[in-house]
């Protein structure tokens, strides 16, 4: 018998989970009372104090790119209720009149183990898009991966960064592309490239389209329809020669993996390994570390309802996941919620 549900049952098994009084209870819990919209970021008293006011100044269609799952969103969904039942277990008799926060990840120190994963289009979000991003992380001292659909130029970004940034890849059907991207990041000074793994092709979002629909006239004043449109938008395609290109994302196998592997000199991570037995091939295959991520429930319906700690327990199960990146004494990359934020824990 298959562990998996199907589409079907799995539905009634979450509903069934959510009956129980545990994952109410902690539901219940998680809620924050309710408060008026922010008047300025300094108001902000946690990270979801910004969404009613961003949700004012996007437009209804970059709200909708940012907030969307996949199909119904229901793996988005979970995901954050999930997030929502985790608990830390607490050491006493620690003193900790100095907190030393820093991690040393790859023979780097960051003062944060807060990671800042890689979001495409962040213009679309706010005019000032990934710089704004690299302003953030360069002052709160967080780790910048940035994405393969960046909207600013990945030098503009790592001048306002002022460190190495992390470069996140999505490989193209076009070999040419995928080697033109790498070459531009390891040109520009990237320790490590991110592989995304779990998106092979766009997922269907409905909230997406439903916004789409309602503003297309909109849309059309500012975006270029087709591929070259998108192109335009994205400027790691500069120069690339694109004429065989059919989509931003494509199927990575493990001979990608390894044309890669001898492409560049950078640490490879791969983000979205959901299996164990993943991960042990990650090991096999020599990769420097794992990100476990269902992406935040944007491209498939994977990982559901377990909570992250669990989750990449199952993921990791058996492989000892320090070892893909010797140096990192914290061992375990630690799937969250669904907002771009990724940590690292004991
Ligand atoms: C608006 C938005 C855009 C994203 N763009 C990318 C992207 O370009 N590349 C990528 O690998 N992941 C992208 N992601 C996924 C995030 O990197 C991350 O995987 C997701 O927020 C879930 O977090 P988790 O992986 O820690 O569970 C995006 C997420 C959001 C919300």
């Amino acid at each position: 018998m298959s562990y998996i549900p199907s589409a079907l049952s799995r539905r009634r098994f979450v509903e069934h989970l959510f009956r129980s009084p545990l994952v109410l209870a902690g539901t219940i819990a998680a809620q924050s009372p309710t408060s008026p919209p922010i008047e300025s970021s300094g108001d902000a008293l946690d990270v979801f104090d910004f969404a009613p006011s961003a949700q004012g100044k996007m437009s209804p269609a970059h709200w909708a790119y940012l907030m969307t799952g996949v199909d119904d969103n229901l793996t988005r969904d979970l995901n954050h209720d999930a997030f929502q039942l985790l608990q830390i277990r607490p050491r006493r008799f620690v003193d900790v009149e100095k907190i030393d926060t820093s991690v040393q990840i790859f023979g780097q120190r960051h003062p944060s183990p807060i990671v800042i994963d890689p979001v495409g289009s962040q213009r679309a979000f706010h005019s000032d898009g990934e710089l704004a991003t690299a302003r953030a992380a360069h002052a709160l001292g967080n780790q910048m991966i940035l994405s393969t659909v960046t909207t600013t130029p990945l030098r503009d970004v790592a001048r306002e960064y002022q460190r190495p940034l992390w470069y996140q890849l999505y490989a193209s059907n076009d070999w040419g592309i995928t080697k033109g991207l790498i070459q531009k990041a390891e040109e520009a000074g990237c320790p490590v490239l991110m592989v995304t793994v779990d998106t092979l092709c766009g997922g269907n979002r409905e909230t997406v389209a439903r916004a789409g629909r309602r503003g297309e006239a909109k849309c059309k004043t500012c975006h270029e329809p087709g591929l070259k449109g998108m192109m335009k938008e994205h400027p790691m395609y500069d120069g690339l020669d694109v004429s065989k290109f059919r989509g931003i994302t494509d199927a990575v196998t493990w001979q990608s993996i390894d044309r890669i592997r001898e492409l560049t000199r950078m640490k490879i991570v791969v983000k979205g390994v959901m299996a164990s037995e993943d991960a042990q091939l990650c090991v096999e295959h020599g990769l420097d570390g794992i990100v476990v991520s269902n992406h935040g429930g944007r491209v498939t319906h994977v990982g559901l309802y377990m909570g992250g700690g669990r989750f990449v327990h199952s993921a990791t199960r058996g492989v000892q996941v320090s070892n893909l990146s010797a140096d990192d004494p914290y061992g375990r990359w630690w799937h969250t919620r669904w907002v771009g934020v990724r940590r690292i824990i004991h």
